[in-house]
């Protein structure tokens, strides 16, 4: 660990963030380092030097190149990884691939991701197959609540389940590898959506033993935004296909997904230099500061406020924080509040209706202090009074 390595405002200069603004929602969209921004222009001068030779020739050794690179820091084999332009196209590609028919079962959660339960409905809607949403307990207590919740609702139709590794709205650490155990011994494939988890939490992808794990690498892994990864268990790449079928149907896991259509890959092959970044850093000291970080400030929000935190061995770097119980627990409220917090304070933060109260969803990026997290439980106290 890179004990010497000081974190917080001191470090804020590696991002182009706005001078000023105070930034606790790096989940949402990522915010790209400085130097991978670098990487990527001078790969844009390099590519229209010969789009041709750079397409043709040169795009597919360097995705083969930087999939090797991440089966170094994920796990496993490059040629199991590909790259996505995002993780709704990783999801898509799967639930595309997939076999589903009437009287087949395809299980999410109450919390999984809106545009991931659209994919799944509308992957139901095709193949008369029925979508059961099973409800994950909050507050939660620990992983012992989600495992119990999903034995409950696994069946013998269940042919598919869609388990987060981080939720979004509420930012917990789902037990993977005891829900997968779980899902494989009823007989059900799992399809990971690892969207926030790369660069948030340690992750070893093969060694979860699912069958298809979508993640992004734009959000905690410093990757220039439309980098999404997708891994798939060696039984399953045959029938894998991308959303978008292109010219290389059939010849291959690898070569359909390395070419679907014409598009700008530098998101993808500079995903390298995003590495680097990270390694500087060092990976695991990011983690630790955003974690120790991320619970001080939640634990200051349930002071102030009043309200339940998260199990910390279910947190990353977001957790949801109790905001006042006098503020509407409604959507429009959220979306007022998280108007007058950005409008009025210049902070960015993501706010949650969830059960009957407000939430905000802290992130902890290591350009963020808990000053920042001060300034918003103020901010939220003088909003929520006025
Ligand atoms: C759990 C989860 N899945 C999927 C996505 C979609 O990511 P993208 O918009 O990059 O496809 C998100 C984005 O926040 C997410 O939180």
């Amino acid at each position: 660990v890179n004990t010497d390595r000081t974190f917080g405002h001191a470090v804020r200069d590696l991002w182009p963030l706005e001078p000023g603004a105070i930034y606790l929602n790096h989940g949402t969209l990522g915010v790209t380092p400085r130097p991978v921004l670098a990487a990527q222009a001078a790969l844009n001068e390099e590519i229209e030097a010969h789009p041709a030779r750079f397409m043709f020739h040169e795009l597919k050794p360097r995705l083969r190149a930087a999939a090797d690179r991440a089966a170094r820091i994920f796990g496993g084999r490059g040629q199991d990884y590909v790259f996505t332009d995002n993780a709704t196209a990783g999801v898509n590609a799967v639930l595309r691939s997939i076999d589903l028919g009437p009287g087949d079962e395809l299980l999410i959660t109450n919390q999984t991701y809106g545009a991931v339960q659209n994919a799944a409905r509308y992957a139901c809607r095709r193949s008369g197959a029925d979508l059961t949403t099973v409800d994950l307990p909050f507050p939660i207590v620990g992983a012992d609540d989600v495992v119990a919740a999903l034995d409950a609702a696994l069946n013998t139709r269940t042919r598919l389940v869609i388990l987060d590794h981080i939720t979004s709205d509420t930012a917990l650490v789902l037990p993977l590898d005891r829900l997968i155990a779980r899902c494989h011994a009823a007989g059900a494939r799992v399809l990971v959506d690892g969207a926030h988890a790369p660069g948030q939490i340690a992750v070893d992808i093969p060694a979860l033993n699912a069958d298809w794990y979508v993640g992004n690498l734009h959000k905690w892994y410093f990757a220039p935004r439309g980098c999404g990864l997708l891994w798939a268990s060696e039984r399953e790449q045959a029938s894998l296909h991308p959303a978008v079928i292109s010219w290389r149907l059939d010849e291959g896991f690898d070569a359909e997904f390395d070419w679907t259509g014409t598009r700008n890959p530098t998101p993808f092959l500079c995903f390298p230099n995003a590495a680097d970044v990270m390694d500087d850093l060092d990976a695991h000291a990011v983690r630790h500061y955003n974690n120790s970080l991320v619970r001080a400030a939640a634990d200051l929000f349930a002071q102030r406020f009043g309200g339940p935190t998260a199990p910390a061995e279910m947190t990353g770097a977001m957790t949801l924080a109790p905001l006042p119980e006098r503020l509407p627990a409604t959507h429009d409220a959220a979306r007022d509040l998280r108007g007058r917090l950005l409008d009025q304070h210049d902070i960015e933060v993501s706010i949650v209706a969830w059960q009957g109260r407000l939430w905000a969803r802290l992130a902890a990026q290591i350009y963020c202090e808990m000053e920042d997290f001060v300034r918003a439980a103020d901010a939220i106290d003088a909003i929520s009074k006025s």
